[in-house]
């Protein structure tokens, strides 16, 4: 399949833009907020409002495309062949919530399987961070500069709360091993932190569209992206899953055990 990447881009870029406004304006607005598997696994109108926005802007742009989103607006989509958009409407919606900020927006889209493009919005930044590895890495118009290998010994982690304190696979090992630990609580602002060199590692159980962008823009940074057992990454199934620099990530499977 032929497709433009340069296009995807700035259509993501441009559709980015108009839903970082619209949820600058949302946030200061009463919200509905529900529940969905536990009671800090939230969902609010403005998930669900902006998933229906991204998808029908997406739909009318690339009608031959599929789409995997997570409050439900999107297809059934069993396998990755052609055009395939993953949407995070809201990202950290806990934090969005509770706090107004660090919270993203995220879509990620593959061709045939293959990362080609992301973008993540910082809503409340204002910074969208985009690209791919045929068309580079950019924070609105401006080059990335690709972050260091750093070794662990040297960085920030950022490792899901609830897996941070359980010490799933004994990752606290990981952390003893680092500069410290992180938990930002929103995977969208965890990849911008990971792209600025900010942080060298993330890990938590993430859904496809809590991974789907951020992948695309981390691997293209020459970051490793494995899931836990380092068995390849499934797009359409949750995974435990790491993302770092290439000596922090394979430190980090060293280092994790019960595997
Ligand atoms: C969540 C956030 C969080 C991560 C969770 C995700 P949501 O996404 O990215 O940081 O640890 O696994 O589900 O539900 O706010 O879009
Ligand atoms: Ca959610
Ligand atoms: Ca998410
Ligand atoms: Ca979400």
């Amino acid at each position: 399949m032929n497709v433009d990447s340069k296009k995807i881009d700035a259509f993501l870029v441009e559709l980015l833009t108009q839903v970082g406004e619209n949820l600058r304006e949302d946030s200061i607005k009463k919200m509905s907020v529900g529940t969905k598997k536990n009671r800090n696994d939230l969902v609010t109108n403005f998930d669900k409002k902006t998933e229906k926005f991204i998808n029908t802007r997406i739909k009318e742009a690339y009608p031959e495309a599929t789409i995997v989103s997570e409050e439900g607006y999107g297809d059934l989509v069993k396998d990755m062949s052609g055009l395939v958009f993953f949407v995070d409407p809201i990202d950290g919606t806990m934090n969005f919530v509770k706090r107004g900020d660090d919270f993203a927006s995220m879509i990620g889209v593959y061709i045939d399987g293959e990362p080609l493009i992301g973008a993540i919005i910082d809503v409340m930044d204002n910074e969208i961070y985009h690209g791919g590895k045929e068309i580079g890495l950019f924070i609105d118009q401006t080059p990335i500069d690709i972050p260091k290998n750093l070794p662990l010994i040297e960085g920030l982690v950022d490792i899901s709360a609830p897996m941070a304190l359980a010490n799933k696979f004994d990752v606290q090992e990981v952390v003893k091993k680092s500069s410290g630990l992180r938990v930002y609580g929103s995977a969208g602002i965890i990849f911008g932190h990971l792209l600025t060199g900010k942080e060298v590692m993330y890990m938590s159980y993430l859904a496809p569209w809590d991974l789907a962008a951020g992948r695309v823009l981390c691997e293209a940074a020459g970051m490793s992206v494995v899931s836990i057992d380092d068995s390849p990454i499934n797009m359409l199934e949750s995974q435990v899953v790491i993302v770092g620099t290439q000596k922090v990530a394979s430190e980090a499977l060293k280092t994790l055990k019960a595997r």
